[in-house]
């Protein structure tokens, strides 16, 4: 089986190399190799590399910066993953794409499921959901993973910020009226690669994300105690810490749909956020 894995630099994109390696031979691709603001390099790409699965976890992930650089996180996020899809129907090849808690408002009270509807509050979101739509549209066969508050060791997440905040000032202040569960990338990575066990389950849209919930203020005081970090930490709302971009208060999965379809649930957050702090160690 040969499997073209685009956004190899990225937090997800880097677990899928380990992951995805006992799956058969893995291509992976960066920026250089792929980019996806430029659809004829996407197709040239797929083309030679001629896959049976794509895997894309390469997107535009800085949310406020989305804010006011639209049109780059459209084409990255909106239109390429529609290049993708056209692609991958014409070679019969599977495409697996991530996609985002944001593309929902976060006005619900309980869990997301995936037929509610979608009503992103910030442009990220918007144009991960047009991503979305324009797979449908390709007619491809195709896998849709929505997962919430991605961290790892690595690149650029709200761990790495917590951590490096926390040694250079007197207290930290973090938001603790947004809902959601950390989901680290080697979760991911791994519950996609048990996933592909059943390329023909039926395609669309699934939740994964980690079980159990927190909120930033959670997690942040989570994560202190795993480093062992004494710096106060105060419980702030959303109004008081200001963004480029609104973010939903409720950003729940409910992954009930992903344990049905795959027979894979992910490990409660906690779990995740030990066995990424073990990496440090
Ligand atoms: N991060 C989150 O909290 C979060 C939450 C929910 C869903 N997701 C989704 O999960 C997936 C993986 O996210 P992540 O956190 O792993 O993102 P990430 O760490 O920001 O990695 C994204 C990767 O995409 C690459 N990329 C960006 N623009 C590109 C372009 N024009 N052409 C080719 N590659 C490009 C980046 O390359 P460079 O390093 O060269 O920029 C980077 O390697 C994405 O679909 C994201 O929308 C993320």
């Amino acid at each position: 089986m040969r499997i073209l894995l685009l956004g190899k630099g990225g937090q997800v994109g880097d677990a899928l190399i380990g992951a995805l390696a006992p799956l058969g031979r893995v291509v992976s691709t960066g920026r250089e190799a792929l980019d996806l603001a430029r659809p004829d390099s996407i197709r040239a790409t797929v083309r030679q590399a001629r896959p049976d699965i794509i895997v894309n976890a390469a997107a535009s992930a800085a949310v406020d910066r989305a804010e006011v650089e639209r049109d780059a996180a459209f084409a990255v996020n909106a239109i390429a993953p529609g290049v993708l899809g056209e692609e991958a129907r014409k070679l019969g090849a599977l495409l697996v794409h991530y996609s985002t808690d944001y593309v929902y408002d976060g006005a619900k009270l309980g869990a997301y499921v995936e037929g509610d509807a979608p009503g992103p509050v910030n442009l990220y979101g918007e144009s991960k959901l047009a991503g979305d739509h324009a797979i449908a549209a390709s007619g491809c066969r195709h896998f849709i993973f929505r997962t919430s508050w991605v961290y790892s060791a690595r690149g650029s997440n709200f761990l790495l910020t917590i951590l490096r905040a926390a040694r250079e000032r007197p207290e930290l202040k973090v938001v603790n009226d947004q809902r959601g569960a950390p989901t680290s990338a080697a979760a991911i990575a791994e519950a996609t690669a048990r996933a592909l066990a059943k390329p023909d389950a039926a395609p669309g849209i699934y939740h994964m994300s980690a079980a159990g919930e927190t909120t930033w203020h959670g997690f942040a005081a989570a994560i202190l105690e795993a480093a062992g970090l004494p710096t106060p930490l105060r419980a702030i709302r959303s109004e008081e810490y200001v963004t480029a971009a609104r973010r939903p208060r409720n950003s729940l999965l409910d992954n009930a749909k992903l344990r049905a379809t795959f027979g894979v649930s992910l490990p409660d957050w906690r779990a995740g956020l030990a066995q990424v702090m073990r990496e440090f160690a």
